[in-house]
C-alpha cells in the first residue's frame, strides 16, 4: 500500500494474480500465479481516503495550493522515474493481461507521449490564467482549480494507459487521489509506488485493490468523494454515483460500454473494409471498449467480404504474448470463454453459423475468433457488449437498418463506415456524428491518437477525456477579480 506517504509492507490476506499466460503441466493447461495483492479491508479503504482528505485539507493542502509550474516538476520528474521502469512495467503488463510484448511496449510509450502531451497542455493554461483580463471595470485573473478527493478506477484492457489517462491530469490539476488498481493490471502499478511517494507531497496518491464491491460503496457513502472515475461499465458507474449522499456535488468522469458498428457499404473496397475491420475487431482479442463488435456489411457483397474476412481470420497467429509475429493470446478474464461460448451457441440456435476455421473453440484461456453470420435482432450477439474475439456480421438491404440500430442503441461510442462514394457518405455523417462521439471513414474505431477527444453519447461515457479535455475535466474555472 501506499498511503499517507509511507510504503507498507502487508502480512494480512492477499489475492493471487493468475497469468492467463497457461501452460501444459501433466495434469493439462495451468495458468501461472505471478505475483499478489492485498485484500482491502474498510480500515485499509478509510485509511487511504483521509489521507487524500488530508493531502488536500478543504483546498489549503501543499499539493492543491502550489503552482501549477511546481507541479509540472514534480510530473517530469515522475515520467523519468517511469521510463527508468519501462521493461519492468511492460513485462508485468505482459504477463498479467496477455497482451503482447508489442503491444504492452506500445501502450508504455503513449502513455508516456500522453503524459508530455498533458504537462504542455497545461503550461498553455498556466500561461493563459496568469493574463489578467479587463472588462467593464473589473480585473479579472481567470484559473483553473482542482475539484478535490478523486477515486481513480482503471479498466484491465489498458491498466497503463487508460488509468494514467485520468490519473495524471487528475494529479496535474492540484487534486488528490485515491487509486483502485484494475483487478487485472495490479502488479503493473507496484513499480511506480516508490515513485509517487517520491514525485509527490505525502497523500497525494494512495493506493487500494481488488474487488470494488468490498470496500468502493463505503468510500462513496462517505461523501468525501468530490470526482468519481471509472473506465468499466455503466451499471458499475449508477451505483456507485447513486451512492454519494450528495450526488449532485459529485463529478464523474466515465469511459463506459460501447458497441461500436463497422457498417460496409456496397461500394466499399472490400480489402480495405476487411483490413480494418479485422483489426478493430481483433486487437487485444477485441478486449478495446474502441473494438468494432458488431458489423453490418451489404447483402449484395457480404458473401464476399466473409469469404475474405474468414480468410484473414483464420491467418491469426495465436501464440505466447512474448513471441513475435503473436496475435491472438489468452483471455484474462477467467469466465470469458464460457460467456463468449454462450453467446455463439445462442446465435447458432438462432440460426446462425460460425464461419471461419476453428472458430470458438477453447483451449485453456484460449479463445479461437468466431465470426458468425448472420447475427439477428433477438440474439446476445447483435446487442450485449463481448468485449472479446466473436465478430458478429448483420446482412442489411437499406441504409436505415444500421442507422436505426444505431440510433436505437444504448451506447453511442464509435461507428466506421467503408465506401467509396464520397456523397453518401457526407451524407452519412451528420445522422451519425450526431448518435456517437467520432465517425471513423474507411477506418477502424480507436481512440487515438490521444490528443483527440475521447467520449462518448448515451451510456457510452460521461465527460470527455484527451489532452485539454481531461485537464478540464477534473479542474473549474475560478475567477480572482478586483476594480480597476
Ligand atoms: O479500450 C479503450 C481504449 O482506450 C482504446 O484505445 O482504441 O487506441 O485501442 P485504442
Amino acid at each position: 500500500y501506499l498511503i499517507n506517504g509511507e510504503l507498507r509492507t502487508w502480512d494480512g490476506p492477499t489475492v493471487d494474480v493468475l497469468s492467463p499466460v497457461c501452460f501444459q503441466t501433466k495434469t493439462g493447461l495451468e495458468r501461472n500465479v505471478v505475483g499478489s495483492y492485498p485484500v482491502t479491508t474498510e480500515k485499509e479503504a478509510q485509511q487511504a481516503l483521509e489521507a487524500a482528505v488530508q493531502a488536500y485539507d478543504n483546498g489549503r493542502g501543499e499539493w492543491p495550493t502550489m503552482s501549477i509550474a511546481d507541479r509540472i516538476t514534480c510530473m517530469q520528474h515522475f515520467v523519468g522515474k517511469m521510463l527508468e521502469r519501462k521493461a519492468q512495467i511492460v513485462n508485468l503488463l505482459m504477463w498479467e493481461i496477455g497482451k503482447t510484448l508489442g503491444d504492452s511496449t506500445k501502450e508504455f510509450d503513449r502513455t508516456v507521449e500522453y503524459i508530455y502531451d498533458t504537462i504542455d497542455a497545461l503550461k498553455d493554461i498556466d500561461r493563459a490564467g496568469s493574463r489578467f483580463k479587463i472588462e467593464q471595470g473589473i480585473i479579472g485573473q481567470i484559473r483553473r482549480s482542482p475539484l478535490g478527493v478523486v477515486l481513480c478506477m482503471g479498466p484491465f484492457n489498458y491498466p497503463l494507459n487508460e488509468t494514467y489517462t485520468t490519473l495524471i491530469p487528475a494529479i496535474l490539476m492540484g487534486n488528490t487521489i485515491l487509486f483502485k488498481t484494475p483487478k487485472h493490471g495490479t502488479l503493473l502499478h507496484y513499480p511506480m509506488l516508490d515513485a509517487f511517494r517520491e514525485c509527490f507531497p505525502k497523500g497525494v496518491v494512495n493506493t487500494i485493490y481488488g474487488r470494488g464491491a468490498n470496500v468502493v460503496p463505503a468510500l462513496m457513502q462517505s461523501g468525501k468523494i468530490n470526482v468519481l472515475t471509472l473506465i468499466g461499465s455503466s451499471r458499475v458507474a449508477d451505483s456507485l454515483k447513486k451512492m454519494h449522499p450528495k450526488s449532485n456535488r459529485l463529478r464523474a468522469v466515465l469511459g463506459l460500454d460501447a458497441k461500436n458498428a463497422g457498417i460496409i457499404l456496397e461500394n466499399a473496397d472490400i480489402d480495405l473494409a476487411v483490413k480494418e475491420c479485422l483489426l478493430g475487431s481483433m486487437s487485444f482479442n477485441g478486449q478495446r471498449c474502441t473494438a468494432i463488435k458488431i458489423i453490418w456489411v451489404h447483402r449484395s457483397i457480404a458473401g464476399s467480404f466473409l469469404a475474405k474476412f474468414s480468410e484473414e481470420l483464420n491467418k491469426l497467429k495465436p501464440g505466447m504474448p512474448w513471441e513475435s509475429g503473436t496475435q491472438v493470446t489468452p483471455l484474462p478474464e477467467q469466465q470469458k470463454p464460457a460467456y463468449l461460448t454462450e453467446c455463439v451457441n445462442d446465435a447458432v440456435g438462432q440460426g446462425a453459423a460460425v464461419i471461419n476455421e476453428g472458430g470458438g473453440t477453447v483451449v485453456g484461456s484460449y479463445f479461437s475468433p468466431a465470426l458468425v453470420y448472420p447475427v439477428a435482432d433477438g440474439m446476445k450477439l447483435y446487442r450485449e457488449e463481448q468485449f472479446g474475439p466473436v465478430v458478429p456480421v448483420v446482412p442489411f438491404d437499406s441504409i436505415e437498418e444500421p442507422i436505426d440500430y444505431i440510433i436505437t442503441s444504448d451506447h453511442g461510442q464509435q461507428v466506421s463506415v467503408f465506401g467509396t462514394d464520397t456523397e453518401q457518405i457526407a451524407e452519412l455523417i451528420d445522422p451519425l456524428v450526431n448518435q456517437v462521439s467520432r465517425v471513423n471513414i474507411n477506418a477502424q474505431c480507436q481512440r487515438g491518437p490521444d490528443t483527440f477527444p475521447f467520449t462518448g453519447r448515451k451510456d457510452s461515457a460521461e465527460g470527455t477525456l484527451s489532452v485539454e479535455d481531461a485537464l478540464r475535466s477534473f479542474s473549474i474555472r475560478t475567477v480572482v477579480a478586483t476594480k480597476d
